[in-house]
């Protein structure tokens, strides 16, 4: 069984459903097939926060929907576990996969624990040591019941054996995004964005920003509106918008359209996402998803939170922390460097389900 609930997690299960599905049919009948049940939580249940991904990545529709919608964590992830400790309890799955940081992953993998269900955490071992983050919370639960975890990257199995997981447990699988980017490059660089925003392949700036911590108050979303606004005088910004930022701009009575060089959007698509990372000059976001994507393309990246779970995407050369204060000065300094940016790490190679699937074979027999 297979979790997904929130927009980061589609393209973590698209290819280990991928996966299943060429082993069933390279098997031949032969031998055991491996039956999948998907079941979508509703954490994000908006048309372009969930259905365009189920389209565009070619996911089968979910066998279950919880249809929890939002709410504050308690509220949420309470539905989330009252809701699908019936569908565990019927459906007896040999293993559930949960993926990523989210409430749902954290709430799923607590139902099925005390139902002496088997997990597999899948992008396990990731921390930003911030526990003001509701996602390191997430991350810290998951791993610490789990009972596979399947790292993206060695950082991950160093922080697992730290907090004292035994080591066979822990397994490095490599990023489970990027088969989904590998996959859908052809998509992406067919995608019609560019031209229909009226943009030149790096010459724009890529934001996304969603974090509470950037966008929950009026001290920190305003002085970021602020700073995009002056930043668009000497290149255009891209800003397709969560709908968490926009409820946030409209609490505050903060107007955004007073800028052309703005561009705000609706939340866009896979394709466009993968197809404005690949082009844009530089990538401004506090997304965990964008920091890994802009480091395949090795588009230059800043991100504007004081942490990040994903290191690996500094150390191997394109990505860099920034603050409000030191937006502007990171952006000269950026556009001075090369448009192509640092190394993409080991295992991140489109084959990470592969890897996800034989881990489960072996610990299966
Ligand atoms: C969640 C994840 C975060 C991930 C992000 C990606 C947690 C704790 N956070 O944050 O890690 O980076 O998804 O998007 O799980 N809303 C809609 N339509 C939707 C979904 C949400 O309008 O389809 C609005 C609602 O007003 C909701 C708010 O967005 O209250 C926040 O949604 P929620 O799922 O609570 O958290 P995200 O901020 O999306």
């Amino acid at each position: 069984m297979l979790v997904a609930g929130a927009r980061p997690n589609f393209m973590k299960v698209a290819p280990i459903i991928k996966c299943i599905q060429r082993r069933n049919l390279a098997n031949n009948g032969d031998g055991p097939s491996i039956a999948v049940t998907l079941v979508h939580t509703g954490q994000h249940y908006d048309a372009k926060m969930s259905t365009v991904f189920f389209q565009e990545l070619g996911i089968p529709a979910p066998d279950v929907n919880l249809e929890v919608g939002s709410g504050s964590h308690a509220v949420q992830s309470a539905n989330i576990m009252t809701r699908f400790e019936p569908v565990l309890v019927r459906e007896q799955p040999d293993w559930l996969i949960v993926v990523g940081d989210v409430n749902s992953t954290m709430s799923c993998t607590l139902v099925a624990s005390k139902l002496g269900i088997k997990v597999a955490h899948l992008e396990a071992g990731l921390r930003s040591f911030d526990r003001t983050m509701p996602e390191e919370i997430n991350r810290l639960v998951t791993d610490v019941l789990a009972d596979l975890l399947l790292t993206p990257s060695e950082d991950g199995n160093e922080n697992l054996r730290r907090e004292g997981i035994p080591e066979d447990k822990i397994k490095l699988v490599g990023n489970i995004m990027i088969d989904s980017l590998v996959e859908n490059l052809p998509q992406s660089r067919a995608s019609k964005i560019l031209a229909n925003l009226g943009i030149l392949p790096g010459n724009f700036v890529y934001v996304t920003l969603h974090r509470p911590s950037n966008v929950d108050q009026k001290e920190s979303i305003i002085p970021i509106m602020n700073e995009l606004k002056r930043l668009s005088a000497q290149m255009p910004i891209i800003f397709p918008m969560h709908p968490r930022t926009q409820k946030m701009l409209a609490e505050f009575n903060i107007s955004i359209n007073d800028t052309p060089a703005v561009k705000i959007l609706e939340p866009i698509g896979y394709h466009d996402s993968l197809c404005l990372t690949e082009n844009a000059r530089l990538v401004l976001t506090d997304s965990g998803g964008l920091q890994e994507e802009s480091t395949y393309f090795r588009t230059p990246c800043l991100t504007l939170r004081p942490n990040t779970e994903r290191p690996i995407t500094i150390t191997m050369g394109s990505n860099k922390l920034t603050t409000v204060k030191a937006l502007s000065n990171d952006l000269v300094a950026i556009v001075q460097k090369p448009s192509r940016l640092g190394r993409i790490p080991e295992y991140w190679d489109g084959c990470a389900s592969e890897r996800v699937l034989n881990q489960l074979y072996q610990t299966y027999h």
